[in-house]
């Protein structure tokens, strides 16, 4: 008799432990840190700077249909995977280099110079995100911008 009681006291206790937890799990700061790991601890890959932001979007209006979607995956055959290129374990390509080549193009090789179209913060914005493609923290997709984040979370 004195056993049964003590092991559905013990579960009890525990029912109202683990509730205790969910109900403190999601909210920010206070005792509940220490004993869950909370959500907002994730990593999110996809979040970036504005000017990363700004050079996914050039990339897909002007240099996705040879270099490939995502900066991955060439279209166009003699196009380089640009991730490769300024990766210091492929091409090595400084940002200058970078910078140069798209701004002068290679007309004899396919490559449009894209000063016409562009300014040089545009092609600096390119940069940053073919870089972080590169580095490999930025995955696939359009990512979410840090400004657009804050904005949201503000009260109406
Ligand atoms: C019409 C197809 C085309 C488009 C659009 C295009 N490129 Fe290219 N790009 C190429 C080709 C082809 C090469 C390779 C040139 C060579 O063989 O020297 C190249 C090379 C490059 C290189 C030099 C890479 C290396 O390793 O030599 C950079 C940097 C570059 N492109 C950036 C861009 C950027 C930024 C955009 C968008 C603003 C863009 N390209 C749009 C065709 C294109």
């Amino acid at each position: 008799m004195r056993t049964r009681h003590f092991v559905r006291g013990g579960l009890i206790g525990a029912w109202i432990t683990a509730a205790t937890v969910m109900a403190w799990g999601p909210r920010a700061g206070g005792p509940a840190r220490a004993m869950a790991a909370p959500p907002d601890t994730v990593r999110d890959s996809l979040l970036v700077s504005d000017s990363i932001y700004q050079g996914w979007k050039w990339w897909h209006v002007y240099c996705y249909r040879c270099h490939g979607e995502d900066a991955m995956r060439p279209i166009l055959p003699t196009a380089p995977d640009l991730r490769w290129a300024v990766s210091p374990a492929g091409a090595n390509f400084p940002r200058d280099s970078f910078v140069n080549t798209a701004w002068n193009g290679r007309a004899a090789k396919g490559m449009p110079a894209w000063n016409v179209l562009l300014d040089s913060t545009a092609i600096q914005e390119l940069y940053v995100y073919v870089k972080a493609r590169s580095d490999g923290w930025l995955k696939p997709g359009r990512p979410h911008r840090l400004s657009d984040l804050e904005s949201k979370n503000k009260s109406p």
